[in-house]
């Protein structure tokens, strides 16, 4: 088979990856990928995202037997819609699914109507009631930019002042722009976080196994929001009693809601959970794999992926299993993300023969991988316990000369309190 991959992060450098090592698949093109997958064997190819034609042309041209999507913006552009309307083979959910995660009113609704728990809330555009509805609640309460807004458009305030200020920011200094002048202010949820993902065919629910992602900049959980600074899986305090509630109280009404009330959903749906004493609770829905946790979950299948999509594809039963091992990715970052960074830094090529690098942030010149994105390369490694894991990663990045990065010294750490 020939596919082709849309995105170009170290989330799609993971997926690539692994259809590429299915038995079945010959050829993966990525576009527009990036030159850190090249060493992988991945075909890199240099359109856009956003060029829906230019792809259809593409995937006609290489009679591509069907595409995967990576990142949530092509998919609420429609591009599932454009491919299909023009014949061909892909999967993901179209426009109208993918609202789950485009719009957090959307999910909302979506989690009132077919009763999936999460937190209560309220939506505002108007400045003066939603700092009315803050003033009632109290703190701790969440603020978050109803659109995307790339994993940062969340406030956890602690204080009515942060409260009230995140609601400026979004509703009257339109920090967010579009995708915040709308805001869902929610109830603080306490309890441990975790990503649980599936692969999902209309009513068919395969779920995978579930990782941790690390959203704060800075070890212990400080400093600001980020698209994640890294992952493992599996996440021990998580009981497979709260896992399979999960499955059936957030996945399956989820999917089969979807399907009842005309939006159903094929592609990759995530579910991003807390663990609170009254069971899980959505903060939040996903219409695609999640990244990092893509690197450490998918790191862990030890079936063909490609042979799972085109299973789902074509309505057939999917086999799926997965190793036994703990999986830790690392991401490394340009020093001063999530704000502005350090870009054109050399970046390494190599590391332990049993530690993988999925590069994300990164461009070519002369010959050697340079800095290009905040995010810039994730690297995992498995072991028979987390602390193995660890250690294989951390042990690794120690040897590498990391000019003007950084990463988080703790990933898994909660796992071992
Ligand atoms: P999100 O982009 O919705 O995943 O939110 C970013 C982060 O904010 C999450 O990973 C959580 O750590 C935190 N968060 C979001 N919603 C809540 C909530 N209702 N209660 C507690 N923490 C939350
Ligand atoms: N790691 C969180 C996300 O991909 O949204």
């Amino acid at each position: 088979m020939k596919l082709l991959v849309i995105g170009s992060g170290g989330r799609e450098h993971a997926i690539a990856k692994k259809l590429l090592a299915d038995p079945i698949v010959e050829t993966v093109y990525c576009a527009k990928g990036n030159p850190g997958m090249v060493s992988d064997g991945i075909q890199v190819v240099a359109i856009p995202e956003t060029d829906h034609q230019s792809l259809i042309a593409f995937a006609k041209e290489m009679a591509i037997d069907w595409t995967f999507v990576g990142p949530e913006v092509p998919l609420l552009n429609g591009i599932v819609d454009d491919f299909q309307a023009a014949g061909l083979n892909i999967f993901g959910p179209n426009k109208a699914a993918a609202m789950i995660e485009g719009s957090k009113e959307f999910a909302k609704e979506l989690m009132a109507k077919y009763q999936i728990p999460t937190a209560e809330y309220q939506s505002f555009v108007d400045s003066e009631k939603a700092k009315a509805y803050i003033q009632e609640k109290g703190a701790p309460i969440v603020i978050k930019a109803d659109g995307l807004a790339a994993g940062k458009g969340v406030v956890v305030a602690a204080t009515v002042d942060q409260a009230l200020a995140a609601v400026e920011e979004m509703l009257e200094e339109q920090k967010f722009g579009q995708s915040g002048a709308k805001v869902v202010i929610e109830d603080f949820l306490e309890g441990e976080e975790f990503s649980l993902l599936a692969f999902v065919h209309e009513e068919q629910v395969y779920p995978m196994v579930i990782a941790q992602d690390h959203k704060r900049a800075f070890d212990g959980d400080e400093g600001p929001n980020t698209g994640g600074m890294g992952a493992y899986s599996p996440v021990p305090q998580i009981p497979q009693s709260m896992i399979d509630q999960a499955i059936e109280t957030v996945l399956i009404p989820a999917a089969t809601g979807m399907i009842d009330q005309g939006t159903p959903f094929t592609g990759i749906l995530y579910a991003g959970l807390i663990a609170t004493v009254e069971g899980p609770k959505v903060i939040e829905f996903n219409a695609r794999f999640g990244d990092p946790e893509t690197q450490v979950v998918l790191s862990r299948l030890t079936s063909g992926l490609a042979q799972i999509i085109d299973a789902l594809l074509n309505g057939r039963q999917p086999e799926i299993t997965w190793n036994q091992q703990f999986s830790v990715g690392v991401v490394v970052a340009a020093e001063g993300y999530p704000e502005t960074y350090q870009q054109g830094m050399i970046i390494p090529q190599k590391a332990a023969e049993d530690v993988q690098l999925f590069y994300a942030g990164v461009a070519e010149r002369a010959g050697e991988l340079v800095a290009a994105g905040g995010r810039v390369f994730l690297a995992e490694g498995q072991g028979a316990s987390l602390e193995e894991a660890q250690k294989k990663v951390y042990q690794a990045l120690a040897k590498m000369p990391l000019n003007k990065m950084f990463y988080r010294k703790d990933i898994g750490a909660k796992a071992l309190k």
